[in-house]
């Protein structure tokens, strides 16, 4: 906080971000432009960005949605089984591989039946020094134990490969917290939604389609985990919104689609979550510090301002709803 007490953060980083294609994009990737210096951009799409080729133009695409903001897109590719050479022609313009067991979520029927099958590949990302970012869900689960199901995964894989920087992305659980501080090579991406709401604000009372997602809320016991790990900045968990956005006539209707559209209102959520926790002097290194450490990039720096304004969030960016529409937010970026 300044002398102003405004809030500034020195190059905000979103490390889990859909950004889409077409309309879309140009529609929530300014969004996210506006108020973060950075993000890991996602590679669901249909087809999923699995090429060298599709790399180049989906980065070209960002890029263009992008251009009045200062915001570096950081690639990664959808993974299925590389060989060296596609490796090492890729290597340098990727962040990391993002591996999604197939059917768990979003436009991931091409991810991988089982983990054996991803060896060979994993293997070579450790030899280059690739970082494996996953999806941590057994989709044959119950859905409350898909995450829990496949924390065995990352124990295997983080003992078998003791040089791959592994990534679980989005974390629900106490488990998957913990795991932090077990396995060195092990890191993590929190979103918003899973610092402040349960499965009871999902379908508890009215079912709320605008905050479902994969994996789904949990526990309260579970958020209390997640919060206290990033209230305290905890050194290998970083702010990822996972910002999915859909279209309203997708979310509202039956056979709802996964994703919760955080784009626009993350940081200044985030200030209000922090600031309400006494833990604002932890915010920078939870939405920035940690991940250009973790990551060892080196965005180009941004200082985001943000007042305390009450305003209410829009009902509709676009074609879509974001979390907490209509609801009052105290904290704006100006
Ligand atoms: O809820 C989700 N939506 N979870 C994911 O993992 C993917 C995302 C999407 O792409 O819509
Ligand atoms: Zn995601």
């Amino acid at each position: 906080m300044d002398s102003s007490n405004d809030i500034v953060i020195d190059t905000p980083m979103d490390m889990h971000l859909h950004f889409r294609q077409g309309k879309m994009m140009e529609l929530v990737a300014p969004l996210s432009a506006a108020h973060f210096a950075g993000g890991v951009i996602m590679p669901n799409l249909v087809p999923p960005v699995d090429s060298l080729e599709r790399l180049q133009a989906y980065q070209k695409e960002i890029s263009s949605a992008c251009k009045n903001h200062v915001f570096s897109p950081y690639m990664t590719l959808f993974f299925r089984s590389y060989t060296e050479a596609e490796l090492l022609a890729v290597k340098n313009k990727i962040i990391g591989i993002k591996l999604y067991p197939a059917g768990a979520t979003t436009h991931s029927d091409q991810g991988v039946n089982s983990i054996a099958e991803a060896e060979a590949t994993i293997s070579l990302m450790q030899d280059m020094g690739i970082p494996l970012l996953v999806h941590g869900e057994d989709p044959e689960g119950f859905v409350l134990d898909r995450e829990t199901l496949f924390l065995p995964n990352y124990a295997d894989l983080a003992n078998r490969f003791p040089d791959l920087k592994i990534v679980m992305e989005h974390i629900t659980t106490t488990g998957a917290v913990s795991m932090l501080d077990q396995y060195e090579n092990l890191y993590a991406t929190v979103t918003l939604q899973h610092l402040m709401i349960t499965l009871d604000d999902v379908v508890g009372g009215l079912m709320k389609p605008h905050l479902f997602c994969k994996p789904i809320a949990k526990r309260p016991e579970d958020k209390d985990s997640l919060l206290e790990a990033a209230l305290n900045a905890h050194p290998k968990l970083m702010f990822g919104s996972d910002s999915a956005p859909h279209p309203i006539h997708e979310k509202e209707c039956c056979g709802c689609a996964a994703g919760v559209f955080t784009a626009p209102i993350a940081l200044p959520m985030l200030v209000e979550l922090f600031h309400h926790h006494n833990a604002i002097d932890q915010l920078q290194a939870f939405v920035s510090d940690t991940a250009r450490k973790v990551y060892k990039i080196e965005p180009t720096r941004k200082k985001v301002r943000l007042r305390k304004e009450t305003y209410t969030i829009p009902s509709q960016f676009g074609n879509v709803t974001p979390m907490n529409a209509g609801c009052e937010i105290s904290w704006k970026v100006i």
